[in-house]
Parts: C-alpha cells; sequence; structure tokens
C-alpha cells in the first residue's frame, strides 16, 4: 500500500507597498532588476590636496549603499589621511571633527554613537569599500575625520 505525501509549498510574496505614496505612474513593461532597484553604489576619490571629488552624493533612502573609497595621492596616511565618515543628522560637525581629530589611536573615529558609517583610514594609493544601508529621507553630512581636513573635504549626503 503505497502513500503519496504532497508536500505544499508555501511562498511568501513580499510586497513593498507605500501606505501613503500611492504608487506614482509606473512603467508596467520595464522589469527592474533587483540589483539596480535595491542598490547603489558609489565611488568617492580623495588626493593629495586634501580634496574629495564630490561634494554631494545623492541616493534613495532604505537603499543598500557600496561606497568605495580611493586615495589617488601619494602621501601617506600619517600625513595626509583621508577617511569618509557619515554622520547622523544632529550632530554637530564642529563639535564632532574635534572630538575626532584627538582620537588619533582609533585613527580619527572618536567613540559615540554620531556615525552611520564610515571607511577606514587610507593613504596615498589605498582604498577601502564599505556597505551600509541609507538613512531614512534627509540631508547628512560627510567629513574626513584626519585633523585640519574637514572643512575643505566635506560634502552633503542627500537622501530622496
Ligand atoms: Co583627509
Amino acid at each position: 500500500m503505497k502513500k503519496i505525501f504532497l508536500i505544499p509549498l508555501v511562498f511568501l510574496i513580499l510586497t513593498s507597498c507605500g501606505e501613503n505614496s500611492g504608487k506614482k505612474s509606473q512603467t508596467p513593461t520595464s522589469e527592474k532588476k533587483s540589483d539596480e532597484t535595491l542598490s547603489s553604489k558609489i565611488v568617492l576619490n580623495s588626493n593629495d590636496t586634501m580634496k574629495f571629488d564630490q561634494n554631494m552624493l545623492l541616493v534613495e533612502a532604505g537603499k543598500t549603499i557600496t561606497l568605495t573609497l580611493n586615495h589617488t595621492g601619494k602621501f601617506g596616511k600619517r600625513g595626509m589621511g583621508h577617511n569618509f565618515v557619515l554622520l547622523k543628522a544632529d550632530v554637530d560637525v564642529s563639535d564632532f571633527a574635534q572630538r575626532a581629530a584627538s582620537a588619533m589611536k582609533t585613527e580619527y573615529i572618536p567613540e559615540g554613537d554620531e556615525i552611520i558609517a564610515h571607511t577606514k583610514l587610507l593613504g596615498g594609493g589605498d582604498t577601502d569599500t564599505i556597505t551600509f544601508k541609507a538613512p531614512k529621507k534627509g540631508i547628512y553630512t560627510f567629513i574626513c575625520t584626519f585633523p585640519g581636513h574637514w572643512q575643505l573635504m566635506k560634502g552633503k549626503f542627500i537622501v530622496k
């Protein structure tokens, strides 16, 4: 006597529905790749003249951000160190930068919970890639926390 067991497969379909937003005219034919809809890649360069090559980065809320910071210069990280430090919206940047500058032991990343994401400190020729989730809609600030750099090395991280 044979018994046949049917194993039901349950598919959970997760749909994201903005409650308030209401769907705006979406082209029905285009099926977007999940890669493009869920993630954003950013490449930010820094150099020996103490500059980032972009002072404004634009991303969408909730996306997974893959950010690569390159130091395209020649100077070492002790003299011309660069990092990318993204701060929470309500942080006093000047005050934070001052504390960061004295956090030499931790490569200018001070203790606290003001940071959303940061790379390591780079010298010329170095690169670092980090992945983090874009925060909620708003305007954030990113800086290099190496002593004396933040006033030149800063930009807006805009989340739409
Ligand atoms: Co720097």
